[in-house]
């Protein structure tokens, strides 16, 4: 069982839509460094072969980009949180922006998918994030304070325990303009804090990772802030020597 705490960085690369099962290989050319937690998400297609290529790279950890909100039955395309289990994953990511966005998935649904997570033991990544139009109407806190309250109803201070969550600024992703490291700790004490008044002095121990646009040059000024722990990574993980010099980076 995966402990989930603050005490060593998290780099997380989530590869969306992208790499072919030969790109799987390249990728597993060193040994991850004990220094960081190293996780990886790759398409669900991909999860059982990568999980398998990388079972004796040490610490790597594979978790899944999503799962379904419901936990079995008729809804074609769908993957649900037991069969993911079955093949032995260590996370899932769940309300990603481009499920949000392009899935049209809402705060209700995404909490059904953390519950479904956590109810399972296994840890989730839980993403909120706001627009750039939120940001310049002055509304990111009431947009990421909406976000985390819905996701997290009904979840039990037990079962908080595996919870982590991304702050993604919508704007940030994928587009190489990244949230100053000074826009991106207020967002994440801000999240700390919220996470305080529900789950009281426990939240300290929840970690927060940053996501959008993080590179191996500006990782090390994002990770110096206080309430940052992490990254979770898109463009940036694809390549291993990318990735691997954003973990050394941010140590
Ligand atoms: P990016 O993606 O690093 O390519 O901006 C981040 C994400 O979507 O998680």
């Amino acid at each position: 069982m995966i402990e989930i705490n603050r005490n060593k960085p998290y780099f997380v690369g989530n590869w969306k839509m992208n790499k072919s099962f030969s790109d799987l290989e390249n990728f597993i050319t060193n040994v991850p460094s004990a220094d960081c937690h190293q996780w990886i998400a790759p398409q669900m297609i991909h999860l059982h072969s990568f999980r398998e290529m990388t079972k004796n790279q040490g610490p790597l950890k594979v978790g899944s980009q999503n799962h379904c909100h419901e936990a079995s039955g008729a809804f074609t395309g769908e993957t649900s949180i037991e069969q993911l289990k079955d093949l032995g994953i260590d996370f899932t990511i769940v309300g990603h922006s481009e499920r949000r966005q392009l899935f049209s998935e809402s705060n209700e649904m995404v909490n059904k998918k953390v519950k479904l997570s956590l109810s399972h033991q296994l840890p989730v990544i839980l993403c909120l994030g706001e627009t750039l139009e939120e940001r310049e109407s002055e509304i990111t806190f009431n947009v990421i304070e909406k976000q985390l309250k819905v996701a997290l109803q009904e979840v039990s201070g037990t079962n908080f325990e595996r919870l982590m969550i991304a702050y993604e600024p919508v704007w940030a992703i994928g587009t190489g303009k990244t949230a100053t490291p000074e826009q991106a700790q207020e967002v994440h004490a801000f999240i700390r804090s919220s996470l305080n008044e529900l789950y009281g002095e426990s939240a300290q121990s929840t970690p927060i990772l940053y996501g959008g646009s993080v590179k191996p040059s500006n990782v090390k000024d994002l990770m110096a802030k206080t309430d940052i722990d992490g990254a979770l990574i898109g463009g940036a993980s694809l390549e291993f020597d990318s990735y691997n010099d954003l973990c050394k980076n941010g140590l």
